[in-house]
């Protein structure tokens, strides 16, 4: 197995990797998507003319979420995966398809669910157009891909992400159900963000390096590599939740929704009984005041639960690593090692 030395504070990490030491640097979002940056481009077209419909209030809705798209951290990640060890191919790009458009139904419900005005820096579908609409665009949304899985024969896809959108599911109504009575802890926190999150990003990997190889072990390895990377991806989520720069979504909003995410969830494992009691309380009953949430913010920086956090999304980060490792030096290796320190170094 190959060893790696990371040093943080200049972004840089140095690989030992079959007695070659390769010097890699922290790359930009742009340079890791370079050796699929003609792929994505394809990809985009595909994406977009498989969202249409007939109807004009669907056509109207899937052009608007078209408009502003995400960082497409799925996409990029299944044509990575499919280039690790193969060539990049019509099942490859079925997946990355199915991948973002599941992705964009997940979001336009999870903006029901919290409760949230704002995505990608404009307003959210149930802000312009009510719950009502936004749950139906997310179901059909759900039933194109179904439908795009069965037109191109993607059984493999489809039961993949079948997979994936159970666990979304059953890893929302988990954190809804803590969300009533406040009792969770670290274990449950992981179980979560490894349900509602990782187990889409574990697919996208899993579909990825499947549109290239039969080979169970390496689908194994890469849902794994997958979990790992969303487990982080999502620490870094709720890290952003607590901090103070424009990431184009609302900002607190964990708290106002009840979620207690790592960094709470350290702080009230190492408060006073008091301090517990309050923090409780306000996330209880003044979790719409916003004074009182900026005191729970505070007293959770204060608690040293936002170091705790960025150290445990490292040791995911490691781990990730660790696996990709494995795998013979590529391009697509490269840009897979950039990509899991961007996933917790984004800024949005
Ligand atoms: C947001 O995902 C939802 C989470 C799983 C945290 P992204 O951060 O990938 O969203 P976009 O697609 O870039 O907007
Ligand atoms: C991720 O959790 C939700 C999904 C998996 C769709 P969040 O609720 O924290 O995601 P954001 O912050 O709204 O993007
Ligand atoms: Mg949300
Ligand atoms: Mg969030």
């Amino acid at each position: 197995m190959s060893q790696s030395i990371v040093c943080n504070v200049v972004s840089c990490a140095l690989y030992f990797d079959s007695k070659i030491l390769i010097i890699y640097m922290a790359l930009s979002l742009e340079e890791i998507k370079a050796p699929v940056k003609d792929e994505l481009i394809k990809f985009e077209e595909h994406f977009v003319e498989s969202m249409k419909s007939n109807l004009p209030l669907l056509n109207k809705i899937t052009y608007y979420l078209a408009q502003k798209r995400g960082k497409q951290v799925r996409p990029i990640l299944v044509f990575l995966c499919a280039k690790l060890i193969g060539q990049i191919n019509n099942s490859s790009y079925v997946a990355a398809s199915l991948v973002e458009i599941l992705h964009t139904a997940s979001l336009v419900h999870d903006d029901v669910v919290d409760d949230s005005y704002e995505r990608r820096g404009m307003f959210s579908i149930n802000a312009l157009w009510k719950n009502k609409v936004a749950v139906l665009v997310g179901d059909f949304l759900f039933a194109k891909s179904f439908l795009m899985s069965l037109e191109n024969k993607a059984y493999n896809h489809l039961q993949t992400l079948s997979l994936a959108i159970k666990a979304m599911s059953e890893g929302e109504l988990l954190q809804m159900e803590k969300a009533r009575r406040l009792d969770i802890d670290e274990d449950v926190y992981f179980e979560i963000i490894r349900q509602k999150t990782a187990s889409l990003i574990a697919a996208a990997c899993c579909a990825g390096i499947s549109s290239t190889t039969d080979d169970e072990a390496f689908h194994q390895k890469m849902w794994l590599f997958g979990e790992k990377i969303g487990t982080a991806f999502q620490i870094k989520d709720d890290l952003l939740d607590y901090g103070d720069a424009d990431i184009g979504k609302p900002r607190g909003i964990d708290i106002k929704e009840k979620k207690m995410t790592l960094p709470l969830i350290y702080a009230l494992n190492h408060a006073s009984k008091d301090d517990k009691n309050k923090m409780i309380n306000i996330v209880k009953h003044h979790n719409t005041n916003e004074a009182k949430v900026a005191e729970v913010i505070a007293m959770v920086y204060k608690s040293g639960g936002i170091e705790y956090s960025y150290g445990i999304m490292d040791r995911y980060k490691e781990e990730a690593k660790t696996i990709l490792m494995d795998f013979p030096p590529s391009d697509a290796r490269t840009s897979l090692l950039g990509l899991v320190d961007y996933f917790i170094s984004r800024k949005k």
